[in-house]
């Protein structure tokens, strides 16, 4: 399919016109004042989530126009290509198709080709065999540690995903992360458990990364060291490389699709510590969830449609307001992770310089996204967000019934989110006095009524669509990351000079550095 860049739509020109004249000078408080109906109307219900998008720098002008241009920019014919299974992946030749590992078979929503449909029945095939795998580990009393080991993709979303349902995950066994290559990381984890009662998941889409092969192979060496020799019971591999888990030496391995990028994974094995943590119903919970978001991004018009607003706010901060980052504030501790998936999510899909075609473009794409759990956060950073010479738009995330019985704690929660949103907004007056806050900070207040698996499903959905559209309005491709590759190749060509102290064709920092190591 052709895509649109917005900045060759009349939208967009229309646009710059508005930000102009009005987009500027916008003031939230004044808004506020002269509509009664702004929270109603810029607030919008979606499966699981309800968002407060009135805290942005919008009016009813601005919205329709930023919502033409998602129109002009060709949005839903772009994501109806992705929900047909065309190779919209361009430079990797490949269709994304993350959203049909939570597709329900049979369901009755828009017609699969037969290929998409053929792929389902894979998905469902495989997602039921790690299910029961799930259950029989979870059966297994001798077996007490679950080390998951993987990086990136096939790290991050199990590992927030378990900190975020602990509500739900059977505590009879514990749960384990290495992904770093810094051997504190595995060295840490295999003082604490024995081989005779751990499982190793091998996570890696490729089987090839450096950081989770060298981990893996470390992990091994020490379980056969330690006199383990069940390989088959105590190994198992997540990949679309089953091959190479072959040659590995694991016998039991859970494949997925090179239609699954590695940064939308979580539904397809690489969610087996999950499945393994939470049991095989709340699992298909948490992918209910996820598929009620597609068919909300899939089906609702562009003015209700929350990921296609949320991409273009993103795109109206970046591009005309010139507000460089995101902070993400999450007002729950078990979402203490949600800073670090979304950073993966985000910032590898749309950190590009080119459009699809390999044009540089002559504007900004993603945006720096970052943030702790806020209430942390309050204590640290959000000086800079209320004072800072940077406007940041803020994006709070709070969940309304809690699993404690501490009423107090989270009625003091939540008045501290609600108290950072009105404050950012509000501001206080002190002119030319240190206590003066300019106010007028724009925020989008996220709801949840509970962490479940449902509700954690849908807002990573929600996430995931919403970065689908802002790739889709700036006109690039959102799934590959040629950009992490230059790194992976230097760090081959001086792994070795450690060992040798050869400098000879390095730059003078990198030889003067290695020298000083080897010294
Ligand atoms: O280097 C980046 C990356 O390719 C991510 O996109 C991916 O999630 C991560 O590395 C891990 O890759 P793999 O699952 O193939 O080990």
């Amino acid at each position: 399919m052709s895509r649109i860049r917005c900045d060759r739509t009349p939208a967009w020109t229309a646009l710059r016109a508005l930000y102009d004249s009005r987009g500027r000078t916008l003031d939230l408080r004044q808004a506020f004042a002269a509509d009664d109906g702004r929270f109603e109307r810029l607030s919008l219900q979606v499966p699981h989530v309800f968002a407060d998008l009135s805290k942005n720098l919008l009016d009813p002008q601005i919205q329709g126009q930023l919502t033409e241009l998602a129109r002009q920019c060709g949005v839903q014919e772009h994501r109806d290509a992705m929900f047909g299974g065309e190779s919209i992946n361009s430079t990797e030749g490949r269709a994304v198709m993350h959203w049909l590992l939570r597709h329900p078979q049979g369901a009755a929503t828009h017609p699969l080709t037969p290929y998409v449909q053929g792929e389902l029945g894979q998905v469902h095939a495989v997602l039921a065999d790690m299910l029961a795998y799930a259950q029989a580990v979870r059966e297994d009393a001798a077996i007490t540690d679950v080390v998951n080991i993987g990086i990136g993709g096939s790290d991050l979303g199990p590992q927030m995903a378990v900190l975020a349902l602990d509500e739900c995950v059977d505590h009879g066994k514990r749960y384990h992360f290495v992904s770093s290559v810094d051997g504190h990381e595995l060295s840490s984890v295999l003082r604490q458990v024995r081989p005779q009662s751990t499982l190793f998941l091998v996570a890696s889409k490729s089987f090839t990364t450096l950081e989770t092969m060298t981990n893996a192979r470390s992990a091994r060496a020490w379980f056969t060291a330690q006199g383990g020799r069940d390989i088959a019971r105590h190994f198992c591999a997540l990949t679309s490389n089953v091959q190479a888990a072959a040659e590995f030496g694991i016998r039991t391995t859970f494949g997925f699709w090179d239609w699954v990028g590695g940064r939308y994974s979580m539904w397809s094995a690489i969610g087996l510590p999950i499945a393994i943590a939470i049991g095989p119903q709340r699992f298909r919970e948490l992918l209910a969830g996820a598929h009620a978001m597609d068919e909300h991004f899939r089906s609702a018009p562009l003015e209700r449609n929350l990921p296609v607003q949320l991409a273009l706010l993103d795109v109206w901060y970046r591009n005309f307001h010139g507000f460089n980052s995101r902070s993400v504030a999450p007002y729950h501790s078990g979402l203490r992770r949600m800073q670090a998936y979304l950073q993966q999510l985000e910032m590898e899909s749309n950190g590009k310089r080119v459009d699809a075609a390999g044009q540089a473009l002559p504007y900004a794409t993603s945006p720096v996204i970052w943030g702790e759990p806020a209430a942390n956060g309050q204590h640290a950073y959000f000086q800079m967000l209320h004072q800072g010479s940077d406007v940041i738009p803020v994006e709070f995330i709070a969940v309304k019934k809690v699993a404690h019985d501490l009423p107090e704690h989270h009625h003091k929660l939540l008045a501290n989110g609600l108290a950072q949103a009105q404050a950012l907004m509000l501001g206080q007056q002190d002119p030319g006095g240190h206590r003066h806050m300019p106010g007028n900070r724009p925020s989008t207040f996220l709801l949840l009524e509970e962490l479940t698996p449902a509700s954690l499903g849908a807002l990573i959905a929600l996430y995931e669509h919403r970065v689908f559209t802002a790739g889709s309005l700036w006109g690039i491709n959102s799934f590959d990351q040629w950009g992490v590759e230059l790194g992976k190749v230097l760090a081959k060509n001086i792994e070795p000079r450690l060992s040798s102290g050869d400098a000879a064709g390095l730059d003078a920092s990198t030889a003067g550095l290695l020298k000083r190591l080897r010294s």
